[in-house]
């Protein structure tokens, strides 16, 4: 409710109707970067302008390690809504502020708080593990925290005759079962973004690219995710490019990761992974794309639009946060 009303303040102060035509961004954010001691933390999706600019560019669990140990007063989160809100949870005396409020998360969005509790009560003697991509809510319910890079850990770390509960993601749950050989109890929810790629056009780019290795991201479905030689988090996608002999990759997940990716491999051929729909040719996250120059400018011009968590949710989800950082 308070994140809706300070995004209405927002509008009704008219911050995102100012000309802002003539403005340098790039020389404006530097300003006010140093001018209010901020700190500006970009995800790896995010427009090449904005992973240019930040102070740091990095995956969910390397977001929220710098958001954990940063000094600045005021953590500008360019990235999606639970990721700003993984901050504030960590950082409670900062000003957290994110560009968009409206930038959300499918797979965050499929576990609501109303569906999850009963759920969670009716299994009372499993472990919950919750992605990092859920509500403050979900998190307050949660027992360990994780994300796709220290996911298998967090289940090798919880004893090997204790039930677990895992959410929200199906498929990162299913890929889990496979690699540490535990029966869990998966939550029904997905990303649109990673389930959207069409395995038949990305076997027949593959027949066209033979030398190609296919690399994706845990989210995407079983079928994908099979044919994959390489399956990982953000990171893992950028080290593995990095590591392998081969000189082409078919990319199956949110294609801003190519700008970082070519930046690090600049002499490989990567080609985005196609979808299922005919009018795009890769998969783009639309929440993650809501941040602009201009919206990262003035966020850090008014400090708007800020997340704020009330204080007992706050302490409620920051115990499985910290029993993350703890293991990873
Ligand atoms: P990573 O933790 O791999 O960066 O993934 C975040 C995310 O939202 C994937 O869709
Ligand atoms: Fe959420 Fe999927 Fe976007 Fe990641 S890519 S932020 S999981 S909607």
């Amino acid at each position: 409710m308070k994140l809706k009303q300070a995004q209405k303040e927002l509008q009704t102060k008219g911050f995102l109707d100012i000309p802002t035509d003539k403005i340098d961004y790039i020389a404006e954010i530097n300003r006010l970067r140093k001018e209010k001691n901020a700190v500006i933390l970009a995800h790896y999706y995010q427009i090449p302008e904005i992973q240019d600019i930040a102070d740091f560019v990095g995956d969910s669990l390397s977001l929220a390690q710098e958001a954990a140990k940063t000094n600045a007063d005021i953590i500008v989160f360019a990235g999606v809504h639970f990721m700003a809100e993984t901050a504030k949870i960590l950082n409670p005396s900062k000003t957290v502020v994110l560009p968009d409020l409206n930038a959300g998360c499918s797979l965050a969005d499929s576990c609501p708080t109303s569906e999850f509790e009963p759920f969670v009560k009716a299994h009372p003697n499993h472990v919950v593990v919750s992605y990092v991509n859920t509500s403050a809510e979900i998190k307050a319910l949660t027992d360990i925290v994780c994300t796709s890079s220290n996911a298998k850990k967090v289940i090798d770390s919880i004893p090997k005759d204790t039930p677990i509960i895992f959410a929200p993601d199906r498929n990162l749950g299913d890929w889990l079962i496979r690699q540490t050989g535990r029966d869990m109890l998966l939550w029904d929810g997905a990303c649109l973004v990673h389930e959207a790629f069409s395995i038949d056009k990305i076997l027949e780019l593959h027949k066209e690219n033979p030398n190609a290795e296919i690399i994706a991201h845990p989210e995407s479905e079983r079928h994908l995710l099979k044919v994959a030689k390489y399956v990982g988090s953000t990171s893992g996608l950028l080290k593995y490019v990095q590591e392998s002999d081969s000189k082409e990759f078919i990319v199956a997940t949110e294609v801003g990761i190519l700008h970082k990716m070519q930046q690090l491999v600049p002499e490989k051929t990567l080609i985005p992974a196609p979808v299922e729909d005919s009018s795009c040719s890769c998969s783009e996250c639309e929440f993650m794309k809501m941040n602009t120059m201009r919206k990262l400018y003035l966020c850090m011009q008014h400090e708007q639009p800020e997340v704020i968590i009330e204080e007992k949710l706050r302490k409620r989800a920051l115990k499985s946060i910290e029993r993350m950082l703890e293991i990873s």
